[in-house]
């Protein structure tokens, strides 16, 4: 019984945890970076911790964020957030206007395909060891 009843609770609170829209955040306007803090500068965009909302919901409760995981390479795959926006390449051409986005949805495949197609529309390299390591 009293394990039954822990499960229920468990699940009722994963049940009760918000997700994250962009689209209602749309208004307050924060940079992306506010939240995605390797974005501009480091491999990995990442993802906010519950510190970083509790800056505006200090009347929630400290909780876990789910997250889709919608775009996902593989390991054997190299891929830099940084040199993109180096390149000025913009996060909606990879991501699409996500200030419109309710829920994330794939709006630019992450298949190689894709990845060469853009290189090749932008003169940035295609050289397999750009985005794969050539082990010897
Ligand atoms: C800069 C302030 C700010 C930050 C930071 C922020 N929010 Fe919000 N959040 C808002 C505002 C403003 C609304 C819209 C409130 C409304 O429409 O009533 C909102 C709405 C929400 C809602 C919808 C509530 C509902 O009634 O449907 C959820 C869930 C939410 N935020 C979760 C988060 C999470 C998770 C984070 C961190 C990843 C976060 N917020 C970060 C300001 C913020
Ligand atoms: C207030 C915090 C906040 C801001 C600002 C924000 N995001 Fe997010 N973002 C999140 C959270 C939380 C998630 C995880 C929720 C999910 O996956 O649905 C997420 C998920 C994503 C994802 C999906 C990643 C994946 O693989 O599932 C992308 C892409 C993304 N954000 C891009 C952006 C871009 C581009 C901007 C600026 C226009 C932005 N975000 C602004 C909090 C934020
Ligand atoms: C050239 C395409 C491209 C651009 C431009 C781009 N992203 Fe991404 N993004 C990706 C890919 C591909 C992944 C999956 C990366 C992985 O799994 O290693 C990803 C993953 C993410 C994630 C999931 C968490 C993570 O770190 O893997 C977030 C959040 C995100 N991007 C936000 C952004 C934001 C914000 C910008 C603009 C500052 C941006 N992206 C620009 C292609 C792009
Ligand atoms: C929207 C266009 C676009 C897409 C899609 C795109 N890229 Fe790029 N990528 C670029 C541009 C432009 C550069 C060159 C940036 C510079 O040189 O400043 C670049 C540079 C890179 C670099 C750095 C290369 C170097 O010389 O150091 C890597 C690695 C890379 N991209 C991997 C990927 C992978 C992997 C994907 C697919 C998951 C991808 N890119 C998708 C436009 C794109
Ligand atoms: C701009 C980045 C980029 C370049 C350049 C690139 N690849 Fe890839 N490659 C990827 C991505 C992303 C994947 C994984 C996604 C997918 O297609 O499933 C991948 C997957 C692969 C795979 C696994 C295929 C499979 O079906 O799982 C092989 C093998 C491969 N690449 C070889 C190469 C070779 C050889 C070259 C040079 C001619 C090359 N790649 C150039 C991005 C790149």
């Amino acid at each position: 019984m009293r394990t039954w009843l822990l499960l229920a609770v468990a699940v009722g609170a994963i049940g009760a945890e918000p997700g994250f829209s962009h689209k209602r955040h749309a208004e307050v306007q924060l940079a992306c970076t506010f939240c995605h803090k390797g974005a501009a500068t480091g491999d990995r965009a990442g993802f906010p911790g519950w510190k970083t909302c509790a800056t505006c919901h200090v009347e929630l409760a400290e909780r876990v964020i789910p997250s889709g995981r919608v775009y996902r390479l593989p390991d054997f795959v190299f891929f830099s957030h940084g040199k993109h926006a180096a390149g000025k390449v913009a996060c909606a051409a990879c991501h699409g206007e996500m200030k419109t986005q309710a829920t994330v949805g794939l709006f630019r495949s992450t298949k190689m395909a894709a990845c060469v197609e853009c290189h090749k529309e932008n003169r940035a390299t295609v050289a397999c060891n750009a985005c794969h390591e050539l082990g010897q």
